[in-house]
This record gives structure tokens, sequence and C-alpha cells, in this order.
């Protein structure tokens, strides 16, 4: 079993290279605010140029395995948390944690639903599903993209 203290590194490296993540997609999602034909072009590119680049597929095993042990590590620590009842009874940081910090349980999980929502959306769809086609029939992202945000509750959940 892992101290705690290895478990909190752990959590710590997995949750830095996730925000590290988030920050690359968000730069790479950007492109979708190009003018339309451009976003269509460019957007498709990028991903064709990481879907075929085996360093960004080796990151992405990294990436869904932090995703995985970062859910389940904070899984851990917030039951034996719990069970020891140190976040009622030693924490005293009162006003001093933000709220966010002492509810990480809770936010975590809400991610977590937003992740298995998210990647029906694009990664089921795109890999193993029926992506909408372009001209030359290569798989359109882009095209799922604006699919997905035509119903208005994905809209709402992502925003
Ligand atoms: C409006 C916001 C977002 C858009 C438009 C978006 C778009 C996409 C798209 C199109 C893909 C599929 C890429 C592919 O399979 O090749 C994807 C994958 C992914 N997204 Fe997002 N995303 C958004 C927000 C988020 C957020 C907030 C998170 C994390 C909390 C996230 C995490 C991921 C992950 C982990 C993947 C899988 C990456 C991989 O397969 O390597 N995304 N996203």
């Amino acid at each position: 079993m892992l101290s705690t203290l290895s478990k909190k590194m752990l959590m710590c490296l997995t949750g830095l290279f996730l925000a590290f993540f988030l920050l690359i997609h968000f730069l790479g999602n950007l492109q979708l605010f190009l003018p339309q034909e451009q976003a269509h072009l460019q957007f498709n590119a990028y991903s064709h140029f990481l879907a075929g680049n085996i360093l960004i597929k080796i990151i992405s095993y990294v990436l869904y395995a932090s995703i995985i042990l970062h859910a389940l590590d904070g899984l851990v620590i917030t039951l034996k948390n719990r069970m020891s009842g140190a976040v009622y009874e030693s924490d005293h940081r009162g006003r001093a944690s933000k709220w966010y910090s002492r509810n990480m349980g809770i936010l975590g999980t809400l991610i977590l639903i937003f992740l298995v929502i998210h990647f029906q959306n694009f990664w089921y769809v795109y890999k193993f599903g029926a992506p909408p086609l372009d001209e030359r029939g290569n798989k359109d992202l882009y095209m799922l993209v604006i699919a997905v945000f035509q119903q208005w509750w994905y809209v709402l959940i992502y925003v």
C-alpha cells in the first residue's frame, strides 16, 4: 500500500499533468472560433496530425492512466479522511481554506461525470462510432463538434 505522502504525491503529479493537458486542449479548441471554413480545414488537419503522431499516442495513454489514477487515488484519500473523521474533527482551517479545496471529492466527481459524457460525445464516436465524413471520406471531427453543439442541452452541460 502507498503511504499517505505517496498518495498525495501521486494526486499532485497526475493533477498537474491533467491541468497541463486541459490548457493545451483549450488552446487547440480555440481553433473552432476561426472563420468557419478555415476552422473546418484547420481543426481537422490538427486532429489528423495528432491522431497520426506516435508521441501523442503515448502521451494520450499517460493521460488515460492519469485520469484513472487521479480518480481512484482521490476516492481512496476522501474515504480514508471520512473514516478517520479527519475532515470534520481536525480540519481547523475554517475560512483559511477555500470551499473548493474542502469539497474536492464532490467537484472531482462532477468532472468525472462530465468526462464520461464528453468521451461518449467525441472520443467514442470518433474512434468507434459513425462520425460524419468529409468529401474525401475522412472522419470529420469538426462537423462532429458542430453536430453535438446543435443540441442545446450539451451546450448547457459544457458551459
Ligand atoms: C467546449 C469545451 C470542449 C470541447 C469543444 C472539447 C472537444 C474535444 C474533442 C473534439 C475531443 C476528441 C478528440 C479526439 O478524439 O481525437 C476531445 C477529447 C478529450 N477532451 Fe475535450 N473538449 C472540451 C472540454 C473538455 C474539458 C473541460 C475536459 C476535461 C475536464 C476535456 C477533456 C478531454 C479528454 C481527456 C479528451 C480525450 C483526449 C484523447 O483521446 O487523447 N475536454 N475534446
